[in-house]
């Protein structure tokens, strides 16, 4: 595995090669999430592709100073994954290398951004389109994986390359669990003992939603109500952030399930802002 933590050195770590490069942008802190996306680079790659892993905590998609200093990092372990799971490539470069101090072009998105997380999270999505476009012009792969867990995240960037014509193929990846239901994140760990405990009605809930939907349920609301009533059982969860029925390319709400349809929460557990989502699929 070569490691790459500058611009040049990534240049010349990436030959020019008629196999694919596969990209995995991460922010570290890796875990069985981000392992599953790296496994299914491979997949993509095949035996004569790339596979190429960033860990860039990317600045400017931080709405808050605070979040930014205390993202974890866990680089050593990090690297060590990323060689036992033959990535080919990893470039760990610092802030200063990747943004000019004078920088003055940001790429901004202004629908999907604007719902769901965007709504809470000023710029956040901008900062995420702007960061991925660079690394696409770094590696220039042929395709790129992301996690569904982050499923807003996934539908701006199929946007992303839909409408500046970059020649990537995007793969969205499941959500990685733990074994009582809760996505894996690296937020998980700043749960008290008890909101760890109470985590996983988030996934019951969703669950639950999705079992209406299997047996017929078409109304939104209804299929909200189920789930904010599954969740609301818990009574120490200080706030649910939203709950959605939306479209899952467009991500605007829904009324009616006639379509693919994406079930999509943020919970607050103490100040641990958890999300996750279900597809629901008409019958
Ligand atoms: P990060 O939060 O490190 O996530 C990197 C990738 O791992 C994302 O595509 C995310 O959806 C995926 N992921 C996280 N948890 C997962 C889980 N439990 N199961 C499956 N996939 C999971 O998302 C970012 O970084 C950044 O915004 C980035 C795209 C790197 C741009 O800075």
């Amino acid at each position: 595995m070569k490691r790459a933590c500058t611009i040049e050195e990534l240049h010349d770590s990436l030959p020019l090669t008629e196999h694919k490069t596969v990209l995995v942008p991460t922010m570290g802190a890796l875990h069985e999430g981000h392992f599953s996306l790296i496994r299914k680079a491979r997949e993509i790659a095949g035996p004569h592709g790339r596979v190429a892993v960033s860990i860039f905590v990317n600045p400017i998609q931080f709405d808050r100073e605070s979040d930014l200093a205390s993202y974890p990092c866990t680089l050593d372990k990090d690297l060590e994954a990323c060689q036992k799971l033959g990535v080919d490539i990893v470039f760990t470069p610092e802030a200063e290398s990747v943004y000019h101090p004078d920088r003055s072009i940001t790429i901004h998105e202004t629908s999907l951004s604007k719902l769901l997380c965007g709504a809470t999270r000023e710029g956040h999505f901008d900062g995420v389109c702007t960061v991925v476009a660079k690394l696409f012009n770094l590696f220039r792969p042929t395709d790129a994986v992301f996690g569904k867990k982050d499923y807003q995240q996934l539908a701006i960037i199929h946007r992303l390359v839909r409408d500046l014509n970059i020649p990537v193929t995007i793969h969205g990846a499941e959500t990685v669990r733990e074994e009582d239901g809760l996505a894996l994140s690296s937020r998980n760990v700043r749960l008290t003992q008890l909101n760890r405990e109470q985590a996983p009605i988030i996934r019951e809930a969703l669950v639950a939603a999705r079992n209406a939907v299997d047996a017929g349920e078409k109304s939104a609301d209804v299929v909200k109500s189920i789930a904010l009533n599954t969740i609301n059982a818990v009574s120490t969860i200080p706030r649910i952030d939203y709950l959605e029925c939306v479209d899952a390319e467009t991500l605007e709400a829904v009324e009616s399930i006639d379509k693919l349809t994406l079930l999509a929460t943020a919970v607050f557990f103490g100040d641990v802002r958890l999300i996750d989502n279900i597809e629901l699929e008409p019958q």
